[in-house]
């Protein structure tokens, strides 16, 4: 069992590190984009209205700064992919790494500002789903559209920043992009029966299907 769990981690650090060989002398700044929902939400949801919060106790007692609106007592999954991928970054361009002054926490796109979005930004927001009605019955939420309709508008930012498109998008093709999003389609919609009309309307293979179209478009529309 450790040595699986082991397996597992030096997988996921050599993917990373081949990532990031490919992208080296491309740009020196790294990068990472977050999508999806409260397994990687790391405070998009504070201020909204909505049951699907957690930026209170004793959510983030192991966190360094306490609650953060992350759905967990410590770092969530993107924190800790992040953590890697800065480090390996740090290892690489150790030289240049204080001049940046980076750090590993990507900021939520509810906060984001100045030229931290080059860094990355996460869009990622509790309850929402790939539909957009998905998680709409514990109150507001960020679904996948909107967070690409985020991300749009953090381009455009970044084109002021960095004062053209081309340069953008060269640097956009350096960012690692992560999306995890699809549990709540399911467990705050086909499986609410009394607030959502999908499970008379779908069997669950026609659902699965339909998420999957979906979803596959979603990831056309961000490519
Ligand atoms: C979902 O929301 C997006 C963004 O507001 C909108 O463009 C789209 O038409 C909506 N989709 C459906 C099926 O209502």
């Amino acid at each position: 069992m450790i040595a699986r769990v082991n397996n597992v981690t030096i997988t996921t650090i050599l993917i990373i590190l081949n990532f990031i060989i490919l992208v080296h002398g491309a740009s020196k700044v790294p990068c990472y984009f977050i999508f999806g929902d409260s397994l990687l939400d790391n405070g998009n949801n504070n201020n909204l209205n909505t049951e699907a919060k957690a930026n209170y106790p004793p959510y983030g007692i192991d966190f360094p700064n306490g609650p953060t609106g992350r759905f967990t007592n410590g770092r969530n999954m993107a924190d800790i992919l992040g953590h890697f991928l800065f480090l390996i970054f740090r290892l690489i361009y150790f030289d240049s790494w204080e001049l940046l002054g980076f750090d590993d926490y990507i900021p939520p796109f509810a906060s984001a500002i100045g030229r931290e979005i080059l860094q990355g930004v996460n869009y990622a927001s509790g309850s929402a789903g790939i539909r957009n009605e998905t998680g709409s019955h514990l109150g507001n939420r960020i679904f996948l559209d909107l967070q690409l309709q985020n991300h749009h508008n953090t381009i455009l930012r970044m084109v002021d920043l960095v004062g053209n498109r081309v340069a953008t998008n060269a640097h956009l093709n350096t960012c690692l992009y992560i999306v995890g999003i699809g549990s709540n389609d399911y467990i705050n919609n086909y499986l609410v029966p009394k607030r959502y009309s999908t499970n008379s309307l779908y069997t669950p293979s026609q659902y699965a299907t339909l998420l999957v179209q979906q979803y596959a478009q979603q990831l056309k529309v961000q490519h």
